[in-house]
């Protein structure tokens, strides 16, 4: 496996490899989640393509410096992973290397955004879109694996393939989660043990109100309120955003006509998660 710091760097690994050249982009600290993409990329790119998997906690996308300051960052465990999991090359470059101190462009996106994590984390989407467009350019990547359990950066990623013409494939891997529900998480390991005891109610605030969808209840009030009793139960719990929202345009939807998506954002001290559930009419 040959790791590199530097996009000259990485141009001259991968003319050694062949393709499809897949991307796997992280911000580290990598679980069993990553793994299971970095597997699936590995069964697209077959025996001839590349596995790339990048490294870099994005200093662009997070809102609260306290975030990003105590975002995990175990790069040895890191390359541990990406190796037992045969990744070929592994890109982490320092911020400095990423980004000007003089950068004026970046990518913007304006609709799906709008909603969910967005509303409340100004911003966040297009340091997302930046580092992503950024890094497609500098892999020369055909496809690229995202997971489904940040749906909302896959939707948006989709658009800025569409919109832009970025010519590389856009792959979703399911949501992967610990034996009790809790979708995996880097942030999950700031949890304190009474916090992580309490996490998977997250899933259960969502599955209950998909039980209730499925046993005929329709509308958005009643689905929502399910939902919200079973985290406002929990005193460690609380909730930043709870929407439903049309599956593709990600705008709140008053009654289920079309795929829908219950959504959340809950905190456990500074610690913020997020999930959801797919409701089909
Ligand atoms: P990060 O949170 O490290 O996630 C990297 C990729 O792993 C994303 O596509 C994310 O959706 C996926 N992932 C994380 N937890 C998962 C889980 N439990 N099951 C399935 N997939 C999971 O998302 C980012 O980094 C960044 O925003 C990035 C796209 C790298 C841009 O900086």
């Amino acid at each position: 496996m040959t790791v590199v710091t530097r996009a000259s760097e990485l141009t001259a690994a991968l003319a050694e490899y062949g393709r499809p050249r897949l991307l796997v982009p992280t911000m580290g600290a990598l679980h069993d989640g990553h793994v299971a993409l970095i597997r699936h990329a590995k069964e697209l790119a077959g025996a001839e393509g590349t596995v790339v998997v990048s490294i870099f906690v994005n200093p662009i996308q997070f809102d609260r410096p306290g975030d990003l300051a105590a975002y995990p960052r175990p790069m040895e465990a890191d390359l541990a992973a990406c190796r037992a999991a045969g990744v070929a090359v592994v890109f982490a470059p320092e911020a400095t290397a990423m980004y000007a101190t003089d950068r004026s462009v970046t990518v913007s996106e304006s609709r799906l955004s709008r909603n969910l994590c967005g509303a409340a984390r100004p911003g966040h989407f297009d340091g997302v879109c930046t580092v992503v467009l950024k890094l497609f350019l500098l892999c020369g990547c055909d496809m690229a694996v995202f997971g489904e359990k940040d749906f909302q950066q896959l939707a948006v990623i989709r658009r800025m393939v569409r919109d832009l013409n970025v010519p590389v494939t856009i792959v979703a891997h399911p949501t992967v989660r610990e034996t009790d529900g809790l979708a995996m998480s880097s942030r999950n390991v700031r949890l304190d043990t009474a916090q992580r005891a309490d996490a998977p109610r997250l899933r259960h605030a969502l599955l209950a109100a998909l039980a209730a969808y499925q046993t005929g209840t329709r509308t958005t009030a009643e689905l929502l309120a399910t939902a919200r009793q079973v985290i406002e139960a929990s005193a460690l719990a609380r909730i930043d955003y709870l929407s439903l929202v049309d599956a593709e345009s990600l705008e709140a939807v008053e009654r289920i006509e079309r795929p829908a998506l219950l959504a959340t954002a809950v905190f456990y001290g500074e610690v913020r998660l997020i999930d959801h559930v797919r409701l089909a009419p």
